[in-house]
């Protein structure tokens, strides 16, 4: 079966794709993922606060005394702190793309815009085919209000595409207000994909310590409804490619978000709970299903179920709700 796929403007050899996770950390791990079979590696994300504090570092050393440190410093991230995490990162990137012959994605968790930015340009040195912008924020502030949020992601965005020349996908949080209007601009402003979508750390409290318990809970498949629900609307609505994230546990779920209209489905928790060798189960259970179905390749498929061009989508979305509660109500709602 024919799975090749373009995503990005990258050649892939297949649409399932290692989601930014502990698993793209080493470079033993991201060789697992490309032996399991996978198209392409999202590296685990570099945050722009740990950039933040090795340039505070790396200033306050070069205050202290050597000018030769000083000189290095003209080209942040550049650093001779061969110990630092950005260092680390730089050397991964490095040694992936040349162990494996897929393309590795660098990850930059990015909240403002800053200089910071330039150490996109150094992942792609080091040889990332892309960059995945993982603009991770929670407008917690009252004083934040939507149109800020919405232009901080512009913003991102302006500087990391100013600084590089490979693609750059955004991935997203589901939790804007008009998700298509931001979309919309970000595609506009030149985002190569957008990534549907990133899941936020949902603090739990626990009763009996009296306390917080900050951990990073593992999806379901029922979590892939709102990024199927948004791939639908925004197939061929916008230029980017579109990867679906969340909730992939079998390869039915990755069909569900081809039919859609995904370019390409990341997958996380599934990997991480079953190894990376699991890829290679729903890649070889994929193609069964396309071979059961009559496919030829996924062109037959990706957005077979889409929100059609001439289709109202607001009317289709409020039409399937308005039928599901009929439906759940056992036909109550009709009473009313
Ligand atoms: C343990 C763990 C670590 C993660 N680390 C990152 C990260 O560094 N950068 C990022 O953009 N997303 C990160 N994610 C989010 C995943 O890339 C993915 O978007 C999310 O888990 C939804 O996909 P899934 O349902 O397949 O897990 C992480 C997820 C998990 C579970």
């Amino acid at each position: 079966m024919d799975l090749s796929t373009t995503y990005l403007g990258l050649h892939l050899r297949n649409p399932l794709l290692a989601s930014a996770s502990p698993l793209g950390r080493t470079l033993h791990g991201v060789r697992r993922l490309a032996d399991a079979g996978v198209g392409a590696v999202v590296l685990y994300s570099l945050f722009e606060e740990q950039l933040r504090r090795e340039a505070a570092h790396n200033e306050l050393m070069a205050a202290q005394g050597s000018e030769s440190y000083a000189e290095s410093l003209t080209y942040f991230p550049a650093t001779d702190d061969h110990g630092s995490g950005v260092h680390r990162y730089l050397r991964l990137i490095e040694r992936a793309a040349a162990a494996v012959d897929i393309p590795v994605i660098g990850s930059l968790n990015a909240l403002t815009p800053g200089s910071w930015a330039r150490f996109a340009r150094s992942m792609q040195d080091a040889g990332a085919a892309a960059i995945e912008l993982n603009i991770y924020y929670l407008p917690g502030d009252t004083g934040a209000n939507g149109a800020s949020v919405e232009q901080r992601h512009l913003d991102v965005l302006a500087e990391v595409k100013a600084a590089t020349t490979v693609p750059v996908a955004v991935k997203l949080s589901p939790y804007f207000s008009a998700t298509a209007d931001m979309a919309h601009r970000l595609d506009a402003a030149g985002a190569d994909g957008l990534v549907l979508f990133n899941r936020f750390l949902q603090p739990d409290i626990d009763p009996e310590t009296l306390s917080t318990v900050r951990s990073v809970a593992l999806s379901t498949r029922a979590d892939t409804r709102l990024p199927l629900t948004w791939i639908a609307l925004l197939h061929k609505r916008v230029r980017a490619s579109l990867a679906a994230s969340t909730g992939v546990e079998h390869a039915a779920d990755v069909a569900k978000y081809l039919l859609a209209g995904a370019d390409v489905v990341q997958s996380a928790s599934a990997l991480l709970r079953r190894g990376p060798e699991y890829a290679g189960v729903l890649l070889q259970e994929l193609s069964n299903w396309m071979n059961r179905k009559g496919f030829q390749d996924l062109n037959q498929v990706r957005g077979l179920l889409a929100a059609h061009d001439t289709e109202d989508s607001e009317a289709r979305e409020r039409a399937d709700y308005v039928w599901a509660l009929r439906k759940a109500n056992g036909g109550i709602y009709d009473t009313y």
